[in-house]
């Protein structure tokens, strides 16, 4: 769900709507705008289904005007429809809002409000907030400033909300906790969106808002208060963001764009931070945290989807190299359990978005319960880095595909360091086996580069099995979560059911699905589970299965079981999951396109979830 605003000189409905395109990668299932015009008429358009279909829309329509605002919905409250699209409009049609978040309290606020005689128009808490609004303004008298902040004081729940109002055709309120939102600072205008994507192209200058902020903003003038009514100081930020990073650059599909990026993702990630002949890993944003680390009883990573897949990467080269205990959980799972956590433990969140509402509340949980947290995050300047005691970004840039793909390889990035990091301190690996991992990592990049070869061998595989039904990915030891990774990435973009399962936990159930129609996808490189990884081949082909494996250049075992065999360079162990997911990407990515889905905004998906 994405949030646009515009106030200033220009026409406010193409910015609005080229920021709505730029904030489709967050996943989306409604669009609607809010403009008022020079006469000071609202109007307000939305529909369910794509940017594009609104535009067809408002196509005839005159929606000039200086102030607007515009929205993607991803349906909480209500079914995507036309009339639960945002903007939401007051009783009397003067006041409009948008909203991402959940207001969790607007089924007894609703209550109250029809009690008194309003009448609803759709089955979402955003329309009951803007009615709450101006029911206090009714009630009270209050200015549109004092009662948007005094009901705020009342709503329980998350939200990012834009309101704008008829009656003062100069203003743009904006307010935030729990929901992202950033103010684009430009002369004599202000932009506000739910992230810097649609700001870039006209300012570089922009403020983050933080939890309990209003920002009352006109032509020229911002003012930013708490929601208890202090003024605030606020702080502009530089963007370190280019327009291209947010164009495909000739690529058909940004999710092939962030695959080929991975070579520069991961040099970008490792930039600065190790030094191979020295032997040395430095990780700028732990140093103050060195000696928790080194003492640390227990490493508990928390994160959802990729990101969780990453934390079981980091779990084996954490436990192997620097010998802590790591336990990976879901953060959702792990804050609804009442979590066995000590000031000893020492908690490593890892989120692409830095926005996840379920990894904030499990970072939260933990916090309270006095451990140390980390993040491990791509956006710069997002929620999560700003809640955590230290962290380390991943530098990947911005990542559009919903599919995650560059950020899951620079999270592992990041994870070996950390590991090797852990391990020097600790004295768990010896300087000489060190300087050889780095001198190895150090060349991670150009075996990306060479692993992206295989792209077209990929394609005439996906050419295949794009019509299968099924796929089961297996791996052992850290090529494990990599399989689950694979499975996740062709579940989400092409709609083919595919798990991933350790190689030998086979047996206990997905063996069962084996026939000639079920290609099952194995990851079967020189390394130290090499033997049983063939006989689990052998198990397979036993019950007719089709064997596509990723094995290690010059491979001949292999390759006399499996159907179709794809090599990766050869590498030691810490480095096979970098490897080993590119390939899977692009299966993924190929099948997704032959099937004709829509790859970089699959179904139902949201890039982040900012609601549990
Ligand atoms: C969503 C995205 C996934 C992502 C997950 C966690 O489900 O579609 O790609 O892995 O959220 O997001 P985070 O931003 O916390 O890594």
């Amino acid at each position: 769900c994405g949030i646009v605003g515009y106030i200033g000189y220009r026409d406010a409905y193409p910015i609005v709507i080229k920021g709505l395109h730029r904030l489709e990668y967050r996943g989306y299932d409604s669009a609607g705008v809010a403009i008022v015009n020079q006469e000071n008429d609202l109007k307000v358009y939305k529909k369910a289904g794509k940017v594009r279909d609104l535009e067809n829309f408002v196509q005839k329509v005159d929606l000039t005007g200086s102030l607007g605002m515009g929205h993607t919905r991803w349906a909480t409250h209500g079914a995507p429809s036309d009339r639960n699209s945002h903007p939401h409009s007051s009783g009397d049609r003067k006041l409009t809002i948008i909203h991402n978040g959940i207001i969790e309290n607007y089924a007894v606020l609703k209550e109250a409000l029809q009690a008194k005689g309003h009448i609803f128009n759709s089955d979402t808490d955003t329309e009951v907030l803007i009615h709450f609004v101006e029911d206090i303004q009714h009630e009270t008298g209050l200015d549109l400033r004092e009662a948007v902040r005094v009901a705020l004081n009342k709503v329980v729940g998350a939200y990012a909300i834009v309101i704008i109002s008829v009656d003062d055709p100069d203003q743009i309120i904006a307010a935030r906790k729990g929901s992202p939102m950033v103010i684009g600072v430009g002369e004599g205008e202000y932009f506000i969106a739910s992230d810097a994507t649609p700001i870039v192209e006209y300012t570089k200058n922009v403020i983050y808002l933080n939890d309990n902020e209003i920002a009352y903003v006109r032509r020229n003038d911002l003012l930013i208060k708490n929601i208890d009514n202090t003024v605030q100081t606020p702080y502009i930020q530089r963007l370190d963001l280019q327009l291209e990073m947010l164009e495909k650059g000739g690529y058909e599909h940004f999710m092939l764009k962030e695959i080929y990026e991975q070579p520069r993702s991961i040099h970008d990630c490792m930039r600065g931070r190790i030094y191979p002949e020295q032997g040395k890993v430095q990780l700028g944003g732990l140093k103050e945290y060195t000696e928790k680390l080194k003492n640390v009883d227990r490493i508990i990573i928390v994160a959802c989807g990729t990101s969780w897949h990453a934390g079981l990467v980091g779990e084996y080269l954490i436990e192997e190299y620097a010998r802590i205990p790591v336990e990976v959980e879901y953060a959702s799972e792990f804050r609804y359990r009442n979590p066995i956590i000590s000031e000893k433990d020492l908690v490593i969140a890892i989120s692409q978005s830095g926005e996840t509402a379920d990894t904030m509340a499990a970072i939260e949980l933990a916090k309270e319960k006095g451990a140390t947290i980390f993040g491990i995050c791509n956006v710069v300047g997002a929620s999560i880095p700003r809640i955590t005691h230290a962290g380390v970004y991943t530098h990947a840039g911005p990542e559009i595909g919903v599919a995650s793909t560059k950020a899951f390889t620079a999270q592992v990035t990041v994870l070996t360091l950390i590991a090797f990091y852990t391990a020097q301190q600790r004295g768990t690996i010896t300087q000489s086996k060190l300087i050889e991992y780095l001198t190895e990592l150090n060349t991670i990049p150009q075996l990306v580069e060479q692993a992206l070869q295989v792209n077209n061998h990929v394609h005439a595989i996906a050419q295949k099995f794009k019509d299968s039904a099924n796929c089961l990915f297996l791996g052992r030891g850290s090529s494990f979560p990599v399989a689950l990774e694979g499975a996740l990435k062709l579940k989400e973009i092409s709609y083919i059911h595919a798990e991933g399962y350790p190689a030998a936990e086979m047996k206990h159930g997905p063996i069962a699905l084996i026939d000639e129609d079920m290609p099952v996808v194995v990851i079967a490189t020189k390394h130290s589970s090499y033997e049983k990884v063939i006989s689990n081949i052998q198990e397979v082909k036993a019950r007719g299965g089709h064997i596509i494996a990723i094995v290690s250049e010059g491979d001949k075992e292999v390759r006399e079981m499996a159907d179709y065999v794809i090599e990766i360079p050869q590498v030691s162990e810490p480095f096979v999951p970098l490897l080993a997911t590119i390939p899977l990407q692009l299966l993924a990515y190929h099948i997704a396109v032959m099937r004709g889905c829509n790859v970089d905004q699959p179904r139902n998906l949201a890039k982040s979830v900012t609601v549990e």
